[in-house]
């Protein structure tokens, strides 16, 4: 087979890896990848159900597809992803935009040859939703898109069955892959030159809970091991399961970032146990301590969600407090979305639009100044950044720090791929500009 794709991703780190497992597939089938959606035989949409904004964005652009569908009638599009997975989204799919030729779900992303096969050779749309069969596979063609970074699945699904969230629902159990599988695959990256790995599960602290094979702890320790100069990232980190091992594990080793995401989601207690979070936001607050005992230095950053049903104004003060508190390097803010079939969908005392908006505009400007703060030290200090991408806008190459600080700098070589040291002249919000004065 021979065409072209483009692949349009919606939602977190979790959907662009499987876009590169759905772009993986689809290169094994012969098909190339292209810059825009009009010259594609094959056009996926990966969508997310998180948050209702994320759904409605997808609608948005699947509903823009007539014209093109019509314009060329060979035009294969696929739709696929958690969206799908919902109970009965497929079918209002279908209904709403009978010119989607795939619509597939999260547990049959593999399937996808044979969908397509299935539909070249019928007129009428495939549609294949399947439930979750907890397995795990091992050993899937990729195609990496985002160099110098390689995501690595180490979890799959989740039990924790936040009160607010859909995850559950629609990525199933949580289950893990094999540590050797993990290992060798990292290994893999760092000899192809990847320079970062980030290990990604919804719940990475709860990996290999229930079987005999290695905890997380060690398996970043062994992955550490690895020769050859690379960084090693990982999220997300349930507090409940944040252990003192874990902090061990990242300031014992170089290659293990000091930055650590760790999602609190509110500072009020009776939210969190509405939200069936497991901690308070003293056993929160302790977290954090022990690891800046650790690692003094150590960024933190979080996710937080604001108007969840029964939120009053001293909730939200108290989690005002807590970021306060806390300090974080950044912080995603939310506003709670209700998500059907959740058991907060159904409390009473869902928060008015406005209440929510006016709370995260308050909140964003407190994080936000947090973050400038953070950024303002960096002034005339040299920092060792790992250049990911030039931007054409600005003209500059960008990068990161270990503390995942962004910065700027100008450069007349490629330079994506290398770690530089750049001296930090300018500070703005969130992203820094400097000098490099040194290559590695
Ligand atoms: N509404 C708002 N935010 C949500 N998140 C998950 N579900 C919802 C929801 N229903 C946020 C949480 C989580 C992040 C990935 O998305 O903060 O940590
Ligand atoms: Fe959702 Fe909670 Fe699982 Fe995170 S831990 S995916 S918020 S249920």
């Amino acid at each position: 087979m021979s065409g072209k794709y483009f692949i349009t991703t919606y939602g977190c780190q979790m959907n662009v890896h499987d876009s590169e497992r759905i772009a993986g597939i689809l290169s094994g089938m012969g098909y190339e990848a292209c810059d825009s959606i009009e010259q594609a035989d094959i056009a996926v949409f990966n969508t997310c159900c998180i948050r209702e904004n994320a759904e409605n964005h997808a609608y948005g652009n699947i509903g823009m597809l007539k014209k093109l569908k019509q314009a060329n009638r060979n035009l294969i599009i696929c739709v696929g992803g958690c969206m799908m997975q919902q109970i009965g989204k497929a079918d209002i799919l279908h209904k709403k935009f009978p010119y989607v030729d795939i619509i597939f779900g999260t547990h049959n992303l593999d399937n996808l040859q044979s969908l397509i096969e299935k539909k070249l050779a019928q007129k009428k749309a495939v549609i294949e939703i399947l439930e979750c069969d907890g397995s795990v596979k091992e050993d899937e063609a990729m195609l990496r898109s985002s160099y110098p970074n390689a995501w690595i699945n180490i979890t799959f699904g989740c039990n924790n069955f936040c009160s607010y969230c859909i995850v559950p629902y629609v990525r199933g159990r949580e289950r893990s892959r094999q540590s050797s599988f993990v290992i060798d695959e990292a290994r893999e990256m760092v000899a192809e030159g990847y320079k970062e790995i980030t290990l990604l599960g919804q719940n990475v602290n709860s990996y290999n809970n229930g079987t005999d094979d290695i905890k997380f702890p060690e398996l970043l320790r062994r992955i550490a091991a690895i020769d050859g100069k690379f960084r090693l990232r990982f999220m997300t980190s349930h507090p409940k399961d944040f252990s003192e091992d874990l902090v061990r594990a990242i300031a014992d080793n170089e290659k293990i970032c000091n930055c650590v995401h760790l999602p609190v989601q509110s500072g009020s207690d009776r939210i969190l146990k509405e939200m069936n979070r497991k901690y308070t936001s003293g056993d929160y607050l302790r977290k954090v301590e022990m690891l800046k005992k650790y690692i003094p230095s150590c960024a933190i950053t979080t996710d937080i969600i604001v108007g969840f049903p029964g939120e009053t104004d001293e909730d939200f003060e108290d989690t005002m407090r807590l970021v306060r508190t806390v300090g974080y390097d950044s912080a995603f803010t939310f506003v709670y979305s209700r998500r059907e079939g959740t058991v907060a969908d159904r409390m009473p005392d869902q928060v008015p639009e406005e209440v929510s908006k006016e709370r995260i505009m308050r909140l964003i400007d407190l994080v936000n100044s947090q973050t400038r703060e953070k950024s303002a030290t960096y002034i005339g200090k040299t920092v060792e950044i790992l250049c990911e991408d030039y931007d054409d806008r600005k003209g500059m190459y960008l990068g990161r720090d270990e503390y995942g600080r962004m910065a700027y700098f100008a450069s007349d070589q490629n330079e994506i791929g290398n770690f530089l040291d750049v001296k930090i002249e300018d500070a703005n919000g969130i992203s820094l500009k400097g000098e490099i004065v040194n290559k590695r």
